[in-house]
């Protein structure tokens, strides 16, 4: 697949947010219900931090085709350091073409360099390609809050699933079954 995955920049903004915007229809994806705008998000991108919290964009087709992000859980308290939440939208017009799952297990791959050891992904429970992507690369069900939103008239509910990941050092010196379905390249660039 010709893709390359960059660090976001505040440039991105809107193009982030159009992504973003286009997964609000339909009601799949987000709590959102009506249109973001970028301004709304600055504050949300200048979270985000290459060495601990990246957001990177994907390219494809000289177009912006999908971002990833990781957030900190639980507001940033220190002691849920090592727990970060994945948020994964790809435009309308790539879907289902690998491109989702491509980023989220490249960004696995990179959670030991980024201190990550617990990945949480959280998604509506009928977000059926949220569902079917994290049971691919392993995530667990560990949560489900049922009727705790109501989108577009339907009361849906709340899926919490994680992902554990060891820890870099363990993993070089002593998982190597592991290594060997996620290649970790962890000290590259994305
Ligand atoms: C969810 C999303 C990120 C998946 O990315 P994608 O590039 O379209 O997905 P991929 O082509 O990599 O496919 C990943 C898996 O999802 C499945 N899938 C993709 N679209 C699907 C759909 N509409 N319904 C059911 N499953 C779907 C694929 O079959 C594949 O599963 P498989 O390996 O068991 O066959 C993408 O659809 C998206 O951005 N949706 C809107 C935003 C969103 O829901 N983000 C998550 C918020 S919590």
């Amino acid at each position: 697949m010709d893709i390359q995955i960059r660090d976001a920049t505040e440039a991105d903004l809107p193009a982030i947010v159009e992504i973003y915007n286009q997964s609000i229809p339909g009601g799949w994806s987000t709590a959102d219900t009506k249109p973001i705008t970028v301004a709304e998000r600055v504050e949300w991108f200048r979270k985000h931090d290459p060495a601990k919290r990246p957001l990177w964009i994907a390219e494809m087709d000289g177009q912006i085709a999908a971002w990833i992000g990781l957030s900190s859980f639980y507001a940033g308290r220190p002691a849920y350091d090592a727990t970060a939440e994945v948020s994964l939208y790809v435009a309308s017009a790539f879907h289902g073409r690998g491109i989702g799952a491509f980023l989220k297990k490249r960004m696995i791959e990179h959670c030991p360099r980024l201190g990550v050891t617990t990945l949480l992904s959280m998604h509506f429970d009928h977000n059926q390609a949220t569902r079917r992507l994290n049971d691919r690369l392993g995530f667990q069900e560990l949560g489900h809050l049922p009727e705790s939103a109501v989108v577009e008239g339907k009361t849906r509910g709340l899926v919490i699933s994680a992902l554990r990941i060891p820890a870099a050092d363990w993993i070089s010196s002593v998982f190597n079954p592991w290594l060997k379905i996620l290649p970790l390249s962890i000290n590259q660039a994305p």
